[in-house]
This record gives structure tokens, C-alpha cells and sequence, in this order.
């Protein structure tokens, strides 16, 4: 199964009430296993999850770490891009030049990469002074 199938797929499970807003995430791991993840919403808003995140729990789960490739769907006029949030949380288990592919439901699509999304990110370097001792 293609990444792009796999979200389109899970995005169809996604909870999302509240927004109307429908996503889908999938991962393909270091291993070459795909795992994915859709958008959860809560009625106490900040505690609704993305796709992105739910996908990356997945793969945590299943005792892998390293994202090889990632892409995201939703139903929006231009591809969808993660949020602030999920930049961070991609970066985590990517490395900088793994392609994120970015989609809309009607066939466009948008490869950039985890460095285009996240220039500049802040990493454990930045705590080495702390953590010197
Ligand atoms: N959302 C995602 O799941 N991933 C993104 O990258 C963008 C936003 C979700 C969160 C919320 O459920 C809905 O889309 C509207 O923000």
C-alpha cells in the first residue's frame, strides 16, 4: 500500500466533530512498515490531537524511531501543511532532508522536506551547556 493510499484511508476514520476538518497521516518507517494516524478531537478543544501526532504514536508504539518518509491529506484548496506543533514533533524522528509530502483530497501535491518546514529547529545541541554538568 502507497503512503498516499494509507492516508487517504485512515484520514476517513479521523473524529473531527468540531472543525469538519478531516486529516490523515502515514508514515513510512525506517523498517519500511507504514503506520498511520487521523485527527481526534475533543470537546475541550486543546486536547484534540492531528493526524501527524497520532501516526508518530503508532510508529513509537510499534518500537520503531525513525520516520523515512511522511505524508499528510486533507479536503483544503491548497496541500495541507502540518502545524507548528507537528513540525516539531516530525523532526523529532527525521532527519532534516526526509521528504514530507503534502496533499489535498482532489490530487495535488506538495513534496518538501522536513528542513523546508522546520528551519532552524531547535535540537538537543542547543542544550549542551546545560547538560555539561
Ligand atoms: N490538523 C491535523 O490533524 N494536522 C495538521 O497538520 C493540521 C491540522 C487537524 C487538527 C484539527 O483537528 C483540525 O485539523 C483543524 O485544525
Amino acid at each position: 500500500m502507497t503512503l498516499l493510499e494509507a492516508a487517504t484511508a485512515v484520514r476517513e476514520n479521523a473524529y473531527a466533530p468540531y472543525s469538519r476538518f478531516k486529516v490523515g497521516a502515514a508514515i513510512r518507517s525506517a523498517s519500511g512498515q507504514v503506520f498511520t494516524g487521523c485527527n481526534v478531537e475533543n470537546v475541550a478543544y486543546p486536547e484534540g490531537t492531528c493526524a501527524e501526532a497520532g501516526a508518530i504514536a503508532a510508529m513509537i508504539a510499534a518500537g520503531e524511531s525513525r520516520i523515512a518518509e511522511i505524508l499528510v491529506i486533507a479536503d483544503s484548496p491548497t496541500p495541507v501543511p502540518p502545524c507548528g506543533g507537528c513540525r516539531q514533533k516530525i523532526a523529532e524522528f527525521a532527519s532534516p532532508d526526509v521528504t514530507v509530502t503534502l496533499c489535498t483530497t482532489d490530487g495535488k501535491s506538495n513534496p518538501v522536506t522536513v528542513a523546508d518546514l522546520l528551519p532552524g529547529s531547535f535540537s538537543a545541541s542547543h542544550m549542551t551547556r546545560s547538560t555539561d554538568g
